[in-house]
């Protein structure tokens, strides 16, 4: 495979790449429209991607919550390279960046089918499942103080 960079998006083009990629992914295959990948946290939250000749394959949100806290979401893998270990790296790269941040804890919202995946990567799961967006999910925990 071509080499990867990942890195934060560089601009606002980059960012409306990000939700493109993030809408195939996460909302297309549900049958809902475009718009339906973002919400009112866009602004201010840490967005990475993984480019792979100039297109954006991979990409992740990191948001703070509190001093202390940070929300992982939109965990998006092209479906053509998931499983080559490229959403490992995006979000090991996203930990190290909230380690920056001083951040002493991650959250994040798993859909069921995903657990084992946060699992290798550390998250342990919280709470009782539930639903959303007709797919069942649970809330996932990881400590990250050093
Ligand atoms: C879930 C997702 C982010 C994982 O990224 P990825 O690049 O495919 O994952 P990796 O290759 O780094 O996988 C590492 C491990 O997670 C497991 N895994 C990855 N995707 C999985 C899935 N959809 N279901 C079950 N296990 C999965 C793999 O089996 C692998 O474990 P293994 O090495 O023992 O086989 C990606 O597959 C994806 O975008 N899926 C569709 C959208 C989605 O479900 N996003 C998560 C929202 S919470």
């Amino acid at each position: 495979m071509p080499q990867l960079d990942i890195r934060p998006v560089r601009n606002k083009q980059e960012l409306e790449e990000l939700f493109y990629q993030r809408w195939l992914v996460l909302r297309s295959p549900l049958g809902m429209e475009i718009g339906s990948e973002r919400d009112n946290h866009e602004e201010g939250a840490l967005h990475l991607i993984a480019m792979c000749d100039r297109k954006i394959i991979a990409s992740a949100r990191l948001r703070q919550l509190s001093l202390e806290l940070g929300s992982i979401s939109y965990v998006a893998v092209l479906p053509e390279f998931q499983n080559r270990g490229i959403g490992t790296k995006l979000i090991k790269n996203l930990i190290a960046k909230a380690q920056q941040k001083n951040l002493k804890t991650l959250r994040l919202m798993s859909r069921i089918n995903a657990i084992k995946f946060y699992q290798k990567l550390g998250f342990s799961e919280q709470e009782n499942p539930f639903d959303y967006l007709g797919i069942p999910h649970i809330f996932m925990q990881l400590d990250i103080q050093p």
